[in-house]
């Protein structure tokens, strides 16, 4: 019990500042109140893992997240804190519900990962070839921390992506097509599995992208799958998926990677976000 308090408190500490009131959620609550809002057998697929949110282990990420966040690193010996996540340098509370989203300066729609890696290349001096840059996936990465530690300052916030620039409309028109586009060798396209309710595959129930109520836990990541035991991103729920399609692995950070995520994003406008998640 007191493990679980303990874990739990860096978390509520950081959900009560970033709402800045003393009645802050924390990620399971605000998938809480979604449950009792909305019938939906994907939200309430796994009762052992509801009970196991509070325990959550990416909530270990959001602090080691903050501190690399702020510490001087990298060839420049600088930190993060001058990185603008699209709401001015150094802004991280509510930054990631509106990404991705068009940057002047580099003149291109950014999601969390395309970004941050930016601010670590420009601000830091880090390049592709560094371990902070390279390894994208695992607990155990910088990538990962980071990433939870600023999704964690926009839990319980409605994904609110801008569609103001036309090459936000763009990219975002471009992950439509691509979510219905149907190719490859078993001619798959995301709406195959995404686009009814209560669809399975063996026990996993599919979440349904025409459902914003389900479709806002879908793309609630970093999220902790207790099946690989690590905390993972949007970036690899992309390139997870298009390899049970069967595709080649897409880049990471590609314009197309991109675009899958505006539209999803899109698709859960308004809903809560529920970060970090935990997924199966
Ligand atoms: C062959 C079926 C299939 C196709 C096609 C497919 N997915 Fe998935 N998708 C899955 C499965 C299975 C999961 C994981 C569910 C689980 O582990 O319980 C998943 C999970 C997801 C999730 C996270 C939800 C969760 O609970 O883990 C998102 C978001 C997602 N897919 C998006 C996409 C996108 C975008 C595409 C197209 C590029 C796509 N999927 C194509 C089967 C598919």
């Amino acid at each position: 019990m007191l493990k679980k308090a303990l874990r739990a408190l860096p978390v509520a500490l950081a959900v009560a500042a970033v709402a800045g009131t003393s009645a802050a959620q924390a990620p399971e609550d605000v998938l809480q109140a979604l449950i009792d809002k909305h019938e939906s057998a994907y939200l309430t697929q796994s009762p052992q893992n509801l009970m196991m949110m509070p325990d959550n282990p990416a909530y270990d990420l959001i602090e080691q997240g903050e501190a690399l966040f702020k510490q001087a690193r990298g060839p420049k010996n600088a930190s993060l804190e001058k990185c603008d996540l699209g709401k001015g340098p150094g802004v991280v509370k509510g930054a990631y519900v509106e990404l991705p989203r068009y940057f002047a300066d580099t003149r291109q729609v950014m999601d969390l990962e395309s970004r941050l890696v930016y601010c670590m290349k420009t601000l830091q001096g880090f390049t592709d070839d560094d371990p902070a840059i390279k390894k994208r996936h695992g607990s155990d990465s910088d990538m990962m921390k980071l990433q939870t530690y600023i999704g964690s300052q926009s839990n319980g916030m409605p994904w609110n992506p801008p569609m103001k620039h036309p090459m936000e409309k763009a990219m975002r028109n471009a992950g439509e097509v691509m979510f219905y586009r149907r190719s490859g060798p078993m001619d798959f396209n995301c709406a195959t599995c995404h686009a009814q309710t209560g669809k399975r595959i063996r026990a996993s129930v599919l979440p349904n992208v025409n459902v914003p109520e389900e479709w806002t836990k879908a793309i609630s990541w970093p999220a902790h799958r207790v099946s690989h035991d690590h905390a993972r991103s949007s970036q690899h729920r992309v390139l997870e998926c298009l390899w049970q399609m069967r595709y080649p692995n897409i880049k990471p950070g590609s314009d197309a990677s991109i675009a899958l995520i505006s539209f999803w994003t899109d698709a859960a406008r308004g809903q809560p976000a529920i970060v970090p998640d935990l997924k199966r």
